[in-house]
């Protein structure tokens, strides 16, 4: 609280917040007014914080306005300073006497930020950078949007303290189906970052297409690495751009998993090797849009080695806990097999020192390690095996993360009238689905810890550039983002639906292409 001594404290009247209203800029007695009056607008948030009680007065920017950020506070005051430098048009330099402070020290809570705004001065404090950058992504929001006319930066008066409900919060892209690239990657990763994901899954090969450099198994990328879906050319990133998508994710507090789907799903590795093939003849590649008809190999060793070396390989790489095997949809291998193979791969991956994760369909294996996450794709009401394999997973000792297809899969159609979208998972996905589902209600006899997050997965069968991520995405990555934040106790679509409105404009401003879905007042 180091600020509030040191700016002194108003103790106006607290103003909950309720919808957007307007303050006038608050001067305290005696003080000589200000050089001109502003409207300040009380700006809402997405996901919404878990407190927040506003007040009068606002702070201005200005030519006195510095960052202060020392020690390990720092790297995130440069990125502050860099997002803030082209909007305020001011300088802004780091200064260690600073009026907007940024401290990392302990008392703050778990996994989120405090953060307070008075006319004097800005201050966020986290107990790990991670959290610092958290409050950030709130700053930015209470911020007015980078529209044209603004030229008075001022934000007004607040106290937030805010924490998520869930430490995983993820979405996936699947980079296999259609490949995207590094810049695409980097992209996508500020998107989720400002809504406070810190998980980027991507899904790196598919019967359509092999996504990263392997080394010693050079026609994975040869081969498997130049088809996509629909016959178009792919691509595939070398380990060093590998590394720096994973740097740029860390720069946002963004933890890659990368899964590489197997044993099924795997018709591009079956194109590269003809040794991985039972048959020993390389199949042809594929381009179309089926699931389920391929598989390794599962009792030849060369296939045991062909994982590990991914396995060691990508563990080396990033320093993420997750390595993601897939394991959905094998249709094209007996139960028997599956469980065979599952079960040494999951070793494989605990002995290269990462925990294990997998569609739920993994808990179809006898010998899962503690501490395995098994990712829940079917529906928010469980159908056939899936509460029997996720139970299994949780007897093992580990947990869930929760993207249930029908409402959590943002591939799927807006509407049946959609040309873009898949539809195999009860379409339309409408953002009042997205948002009107809780993770734990899925499961409601499982402890609460049982759930480790959620996700919102993106397939790209007919998704092609970075235009079509953002549409299918947003604004229904937005509703899973509050989702795994805030608490759950008093959300509504009524009460969400308005603030989803005012993040649209910055939305807007920050040329993200998003469906302007029914039911939500857009600007
Ligand atoms: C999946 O959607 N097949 C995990």
């Amino acid at each position: 609280m180091a600020l509030i001594h040191r700016m002194g404290w108003y103790g106006t009247l607290a103003i909950l917040l309720a919808g957007a209203t307007s303050v006038t800029n608050f001067t305290p007695a005696g003080s000589p007014p200000p050089p001109e009056s502003v409207n300040v607008t009380v700006r809402t948030l997405v996901p919404k914080p878990v407190q927040r009680i506003d007040s009068q007065g606002s702070y201005r920017f200005g030519d006195g306005s510095a960052i202060a950020a020392t020690g390990d506070a720092r790297p995130v005051g440069e990125y502050l300073a860099n997002l803030l430098r082209p909007l305020t048009g001011e300088l802004l330099p780091m200064n260690p006497k600073g009026d907007i402070v940024l401290v990392v020290e302990p008392g703050h809570p778990a996994g989120g930020y405090d953060l307070r705004v008075r006319s004097s001065g800005i201050w966020i404090a986290a107990n790990d950078p991670a959290g610092l950058f958290l409050g950030i992504q709130t700053l930015r929001q209470l911020l007015p949007p980078p529209v044209a006319g603004v030229t008075t930066w001022a934000i007004a008066a607040t106290d937030i303290t805010d924490f998520p409900r869930f430490s995983y919060r993820g979405a996936m892209l699947d980079v296999a189906r259609h490949f995207f690239t590094v810049a695409e990657v980097k992209r996508y990763i500020d998107e989720i970052a400002a809504i406070k994901l810190n998980v980027l899954h991507l899904h790196l090969s598919d019967d359509q297409g092999w996504r990263l450099e392997i080394k010693g198994w050079p026609k994975l990328t040869q081969i498997g690495g130049v088809t996509e879906a629909g016959g178009t050319p792919g691509g595939y990133y070398t380990q060093a751009q590998f590394s720096e998508i994973v740097a740029y994710a860390a720069s946002r507090f963004v933890t890659i998993v990368p899964e590489f789907d197997m044993p099924g799903h795997t018709n591009a590795a079956l194109a590269s090797y003809a040794e991985l093939n039972c048959s020993g003849i390389a199949r042809k590649p594929y381009y179309g849009y089926s699931v389920g008809f391929s598989s390794l190999c599962v009792h030849k060793e060369i296939t045991y080695k062909f994982v590990a070396d991914i396995v060691q390989q990508v563990a080396a790489l990033n320093p993420g806990p997750w390595f993601h095997l897939g394991g959905d949809e094998s249709s094209a291998t007996s139960l028997a097999d599956y469980k065979y193979f599952v079960d040494r791969v999951l070793k494989i991956i605990a002995d290269a020192g990462k925990t294990p994760m997998g569609w739920h369909d993994i808990g179809y294996a006898p010998n899962i390690p503690a501490g395995t996450v098994g990712e829940y794709w079917d529906y928010t009401t469980p159908r056939g095996g899936s509460p029997s394999l996720t139970r299994w997973i949780l007897k093992a000792g580990g947990q869930l993360v929760m993207a249930p297809s029908n409402v959590a899969y943002v591939d799927q159609k807006y509407s049946l009238s959609e040309t873009i979208g898949t539809k195999w998972a009860e379409p339309p996905l409408t953002i009042q689905e997205s948002y009107g589902w809780d993770p734990t209600g899925v499961f409601p006899s499982y402890p609460e810890e049982s759930f480790l997050g959620v996700e919102a997965p993106l397939w790209t069968e007919t998704v092609h550039n970075m235009q079509e991520i953002e549409y299918m995405a947003f604004p229904r990555i937005v509703a899973i983002a509050e989702i795994g934040w805030s608490p759950n106790a008093d959300r509504s679509f009524e009460e969400f639906a308005p603030r989803l409105a005012t993040f649209g404009v910055y939305m807007e401003a920050a040329g993200i292409n998003f469906k302007r879905t029914p039911g939500v007042p857009w600007k």
